[in-house]
């Protein structure tokens, strides 16, 4: 009998919820923290005391000294980016190679899958995907086809195996007549990554993720991306490579389905998207760009300008009913502060038709707007929910209202501290 359980916490629109923060804010509670899927393309921004990290393959539970932390079977690795990260948490005094364990399952990105990226992207022309260049579609594209390389491959006959699959790539460069790129220099920096890569502790994280459960421990998993980005069920072709939700912990850590407790759902105030694709509350307007400014919302990996609108309740229902969402995480409150109206979008409008339930594409739907009072108070200096301003609190229960969830936790600023517990 297992004893201990899972608790997953998921980005449910476009990614960069602010996972990161509420990872490191949980962690305390949690013994083990485990990500599940994805790879460098997240960007998960820790901040306390001062100091600011931003971790892309690493669990942000690592900054608590005493939790194990997990990159899962679901994750895919790249061995010079992953060196990078590890090698500065090192410096800042983080221990890393006893509590930082790697599946051996893992999927690693070569050189040669960045520049893939880079060349089905240039492929498409218009219709570009905007991905974050990092071989995620193209790694995931070979573990599908299985013909990629695992973590476990570096511990044997590793050297054989990378040429073949570079190999492989070239041929498919050459055929896409994409020949103009050098590695030279990105390969030494790879290679010396999977030399410090196999100082870690890589292991077969599945076994050992259900030891911890049987031991009574907890474990927390957290999620990169967003719903909206999921293989499956996000919109599709403008997503990521994997599965983002809740199904893609089972798959990504090796637990069933019965081993998941809560499922924490977070989303932003607002809402933003990086990268192309369909964005039915994309504000092109002098709001879009206020919240761009107040938010901060600049990609925290590649730097680019997110895009912004109001909060949109068809893409959150989607969500929480895909995911079996137990509880919401409103963050970035704060940046909402001063706007004399705040809308929240009800449905969509397509030739006519208004549809409140996520149609099979959302390219051409207008957002349709619930208007709501906004509120002049700063809430980033607020510590209980017995402070909040009244239309706030309005707010808050409008979306509990219609999404028929509660939200238990809100954020008020990016700090660790600035982070209320609904009692
Ligand atoms: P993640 O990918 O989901 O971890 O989120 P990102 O780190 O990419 O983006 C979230 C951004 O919002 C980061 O810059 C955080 O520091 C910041 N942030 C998180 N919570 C809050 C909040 O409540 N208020 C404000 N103003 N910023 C926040
Ligand atoms: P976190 O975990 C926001 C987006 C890219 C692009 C699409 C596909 O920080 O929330 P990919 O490189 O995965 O093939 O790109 O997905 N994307 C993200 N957007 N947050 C992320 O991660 C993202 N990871 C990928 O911008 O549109
Ligand atoms: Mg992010």
């Amino acid at each position: 009998m297992k004893k201990g359980k899972v608790d997953a916490l998921l980005g449910i629109v476009f990614g960069d919820e602010g996972k990161g923060k509420v990872v490191d804010v949980f962690t305390p509670d949690y013994d083990v923290v485990a990500r599940f899927a994805g790879g460098p393309n997240a960007g998960h921004t820790i901040i306390f005391e001062g100091k600011k990290f931003v971790l892309r393959s690493i669990p942000s539970g690592i900054f608590a000294q005493d939790k194990i932390n997990i990159i899962g079977n679901g994750c895919v690795i790249a061995p010079d980016l992953f060196m990078a990260e590890a090698k500065e948490l090192e410096a800042a005094g983080y221990e890393l190679k006893e509590r930082l364990h790697i599946s051996k399952r893992a999927h690693l990105i070569l050189p040669t899958h960045r520049v893939l990226d880079r060349a089905y992207e240039a492929a498409k022309g218009k219709a570009k995907v905007g991905t974050t260049g990092k071989g995620i579609g193209p790694t995931y594209s070979d573990k599908a086809a299985r013909t990629g390389l695992r973590i476990g491959d570096i511990l044997d006959g590793f050297e054989e195996k990378y040429a073949a699959l570079k190999a492989r790539h070239e041929q498919i460069l050459h055929d896409l007549h994409y020949t103009d790129y050098d590695i030279t220099e990105e390969e030494k920096l790879w290679l010396e990554g999977i030399k410090y890569i196999s100082g870690f502790q890589l292991t077969d994280t599945e076994i050992e993720i259900n030891r911890y459960l049987k031991e009574g421990k907890n474990v927390l998993a957290e999620g990169a991306q967003g719903t909206m980005l999921d293989i499956d069920h996000g919109t599709y072709p403008f997503v990521s490579s994997s599965n983002t939700t809740s199904g893609g912990v089972c798959t990504g850590l090796g637990v069933g389905p019965t081993d998941i407790r809560e499922v924490f759902g977070i989303f932003k105030a607002y809402s933003t998207r990086v990268g192309s694709g369909p964005f039915p509350v994309e504000l092109f307007d002098e709001t879009g760009d206020k919240l761009r400014e107040i938010g901060h919302e600049y990609g925290a990996v590649t730097g680019r300008n997110r895009r912004c609108g109001w909060v949109d309740l068809v893409a959150l229902k989607y969500a929480i009913m895909i995911n079996g969402v137990t509880q919401l995480i409103m963050m970035k409150s704060d940046v909402l502060d001063g706007f004399d109206t705040i809308k929240v979008c009800v449905a969509y409008k397509k030739d006519g038709k208004v549809m409140e339930n996520m149609p099979f594409e959302t390219e051409g739907c207008e957002a349709v707007y619930k208007e709501l009072p906004g509120w002049k108070e700063n809430l980033s200096k607020l510590t209980e929910e017995s402070q909040f301003p009244q239309e706030f609190r309005n707010y808050i229960q409008f979306l509990e209202t219609e999404l028929e969830t509660p939200i238990t936790i809100l954020s008020v600023g990016p700090d660790r501290a600035q982070t209320i517990v609904r009692k």
